[in-house]
């Protein structure tokens, strides 16, 4: 079979490790802060906004210059190119100008020979501030005409005539809050003038291409001056895509100024003061149903706080709104987005990218719909399910080719023993008393793809050396997401070699250019692809000097396990690598990938955004002491479709990890800003991410067996970096299942469900 379409090969398809496991676990992997630090660094701080919105009457910073050890300072007049971060729109600036638009934001960098000594002259500025009102909330925004970019509708068939015409209706307000993307390694960068103009660059990006381009424009270079490099980050989660380059670009700025190697590693409450979460939103539903609870019509108003630039609001909008239908056939349908702009940090990419605020919403929707017809919630999900050959075309006319959900919710129902489990809750509850318990099984249907067409492209660099080893880099990057073992395992299938003899190293934009970020969860899928395809050259060069060198014709040249047979005669890999050497054969090849078939127009909101989707469903059962609002997860039965998956014991690590951090947004991850907009969630002392003893002691997850993307991706395999970050949602719906069993059927259950938030739904008082 062609390596194409087989379903797993020798190593592609294995549950190998990750390949910098044993670095990870003994400490020696090394991250930006670890490399080695050249002689004469200096370090970096920044000084912030102390305020959300203001003129800057003044800024003194006599004292922050005179402060020990401080070597220079740098305001937006140092930057002799543009003073702007921003990926889309020039709305970022990356020191402030004049204004300051959010409590947090960068006004100025100090340079000091220590960290310490930077940080602490930092604080030494007076600014004196005009303060400006400060719009705080999304909807305030919205009344006063307050947006990063315009509001978008997306309309299909009457919804106005289907809500009028249904048996039931319901209307209502629910909404998610923001969410820190909680890497472990906060955002770091070094940069390194070097000769001639030039500059070295190493950052924990996503996305060092736009690292590279913005420095070029922020210190009037081109691109072939900037080498931007990234070997690995300690995660990322989105939060590394666009504003890695803030970080960068002072640094930069710095060394540019300075002369010097400069390095600006942000502390914990800086990071979190200081860059993008997860967009918050309010979400307006008004729905028809039938009597089954078959949604015939639905209005939505998604209203979602941008902060205060646009930094990727408009794409991750836009998925939101691509979302609103998770599984779910929506006939009449109007969606309405706001990008609200609001006086605080950008909102940026983490984990779904929109997509989980904008499934939140329909989950909402349906578990309205059932509670208000008494009914289990599954089965009015069930209802409401796209169809294979029929209720199959999205709200954005995308024809769904390959619907699985069904096959997923049956056999999840069936192991998950969902109905039994859900009459033994119900004897549980009715016994009354202060603990309850709740259960939900929920779906997602996630598209894969950058909605912008464009991005989806990717290139790869393979070396192959005389001893036959190969070094690999594509323009991907490594977040702890297990990317470069799926495509090391991808290229050691092609060239059907030992994986050891593999090394990957560092993104680096001298290897590949204009590479697009690694999100929306499509690194494997395209790099993996350009990888194959740099492979399959070189493959097929050496298949040409084996055909000419032992007299066989190319078809009886065979590659297998580390030799190259070549009619009766064997040699080994390396062997032949020589011969092609001697024979002066090129062992050098790019490859490049661009996702066929998808094609979408913004201006009408309408093709063929996602080349594919990615399917699983989760069901949660908790318990719930009803007289503090705490929970705890007792069990959790998953089930993924990777399709055939690259590496089955990563695929499972991002399944479990995604699932956990989804939970940890809808109950204990709580953003707060004040109402002078001052972020009081700054450290983990006050902002809690899920921990081990908070995992269900019961967690079953399980990949979909058998199964194969209908599309030709990389050997079949399905992304899987964000869809499982939304079968969290389970846990919400388990919560409120069991706060349903107190008082009222349909509590008003804020997100995230902290006890606080529990409690009040309890009461009934949901403000
Ligand atoms: N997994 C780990 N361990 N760390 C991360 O930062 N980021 C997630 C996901 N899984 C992340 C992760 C996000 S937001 C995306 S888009 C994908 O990984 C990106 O990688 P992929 O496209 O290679 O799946
Ligand atoms: N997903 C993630 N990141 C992105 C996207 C997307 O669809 N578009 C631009 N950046
Ligand atoms: Mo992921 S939010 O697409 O970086």
């Amino acid at each position: 079979m062609d390596a194409e379409t087989k379903m797993a090969g020798r190593f592609a398809g294995r549950a190998l490790p990750h390949d910098s496991a044993h670095l990870h676990v003994t400490g020696q992997a090394s991250y930006t802060d670890d490399l080695a630090e050249p002689s004469g660094l200096l370090h970096v701080a920044v000084g912030m906004s102390a305020v959300a919105h203001a003129k800057l009457r003044r800024v003194d910073l006599s004292e922050v210059l005179d402060a020990d050890g401080v070597v220079d300072i740098c305001t937006c007049d140092d930057i002799r190119g543009e003073n702007n971060y921003g990926p889309i729109v020039h709305d970022d600036p990356i020191l402030a100008d004049g204004l300051v638009h959010y409590a947090g934001q960068p006004v100025f960098a100090v340079a000091a020979q220590t960290v310490d000594q930077a940080r602490k002259a930092a604080r030494l500025a007076r600014v004196d501030y005009d303060e400006l009102d400060a719009i705080l909330d999304p909807l305030d925004a919205v009344e006063k005409g307050s947006f990063v970019v315009p509001s978008e509708t997306m309309v299909r068939g009457d919804p106005d005539n289907a809500l009028a015409g249904a048996a039931h209706r319901l209307q209502g307000r629910t909404g998610t809050g923001a969410q820190d993307q909680f890497y472990l390694e906060g955002h770091v960068s070094m940069a390194l003038p070097q000769e001639d103009g030039g500059m070295r660059i190493y950052s924990s990006t996503q996305h060092p291409d736009e690292v590279q381009t913005l420095i070029a424009n922020a210190t009037r270079r081109s691109a072939k001056d900037i080498v931007v490099i990234c070997r690995r980050m300690g995660g990322a989660f989105g939060g590394k895509e666009s504003q890695a380059a803030l970080i960068a670009l002072i640094a930069a700025l710095m060394a540019d100024k300075t002369g010097k190697p400069c390095k600006l590693r942000l502390d914990r409450d800086v990071d979190m003061l200081m860059t993008g979460k997860r967009h918050s939103f309010v979400i307006d539903y008004d729905v028809g149903f039938d009597d089954d609870g078959r949604i015939e019509g639905i209005d939505l108003m998604l209203a979602s706080s941008c902060g205060m630039s646009a930094d990727l609001s408009g794409p991750v909008n836009d998925r939101a709104m691509f979302h609103c239908d998770n599984a779910y056939f929506l006939e009449n349908v109007r969606i309405v987005s706001h990008r609200c702009k609001t006086n605080t940090v950008s909102s940026t990419a983490f984990r779904g990218f929109g997509g989980p605020q904008g499934m939140f919403a329909i989950e909402h929707v349906i578990d309205e719909i059932a509670r208000a017809l008494g009914k289990d919630p599954l089965d009015v999900r069930r209802v409401n399910f796209y169809g294979v050959d029929d209720r199959n075309v999205t709200h954005y006319r995308q024809t769904i080719e390959d619907n699985v959900i069904e096959d997923i919710i049956d056999e999840l129902e069936a192991s998950s023993d969902y109905r039994q489990r859900r009459q033994a809750i119900e004897s549980f509850n009715a016994k009354g008393g202060v603990l309850r318990r709740g259960i939900a099984l929920t779906p997602v249907k996630f598209g894969i793809s950058f909605t912008s067409t464009i991005l989806n492209q990717a290139g790869a660099l393979v070396h192959v050396y005389k001893d036959g080893t190969v070094r690999l880099n594509h323009g991907g990057t490594e977040m702890g997401q297990g990317l470069y073992i799926k495509v090391a395992q991808v290229v050691a299938d092609e060239l059907c070699i030992d994986i050891e003899n593999i090394r990957t190293t560092a993104a680096d934009t001298s290897k590949v250019p204009n590479a697009s970020a690694t999100a929306a969860s499509s690194g494997s899928d395209m790099n993996g692809r350009a990888a194959q395809a740099a492979a399959r050259k070189i493959k097929q060069r050496m298949r040409e000097v084996a055909a000419r060198r032992f007299d066989v014709s190319e078809a009886d040249v065979v590659f297998a396990d580390g030799e190259v047979h070549a009619g009766s005669q064997t040699v080994s890999f390396p062997e032949l690598v020589q011969l092609a050497w001697s024979d002066r054969v090129s062992l050098s090849a790019t490859g490049f990938y661009r996702t066929p078939k998808i094609n979408y127009d913004r201006a009408t909101m309408t093709g063929r955004p996602f080349f594919y989707f990615a399917y699983g469903a989760a069901v949660t059962e908790v318990i719930l002491d009803t007289l503090t609002g705490e929970h705890r997860i007792l069990r959790v039965d998953i089930l993924h479709d990777c399709g055939s998956s690259l590496n089955p014991a990563i695929d499972m690590g991002q399944v479990e990890g995604g699932f956990v951090q989804g939970a940890g947004w809808l109950t204990s991850e709580e953003i707060c800003w004040n109402e002078r907009g001052e972020l009081t969630t700054h450290a983990p002392s006050t902002y809690k991410i899920p921990v081990c003893s908070d995992l269900a002691t019961d967690f079953r997850a399980k990949l979909l067996e058998n199964a194969r993307n209908a599309e030709e991706t990389i050997y079949r395999s399905k992304a899987v970096g964000e869809p499982p970050f939304m079968l969290g949602i389970s846990v919400f719906h388990a919560i409120r299942d069991a706060i349903a069993t107190v008082d009222d059927p349909a509590p008003a259950l804020r997100a995230p469900a902290t006890p606080e938030s529990v409690l009040r739904a309890i009461a009934g008082d949901p403000s």
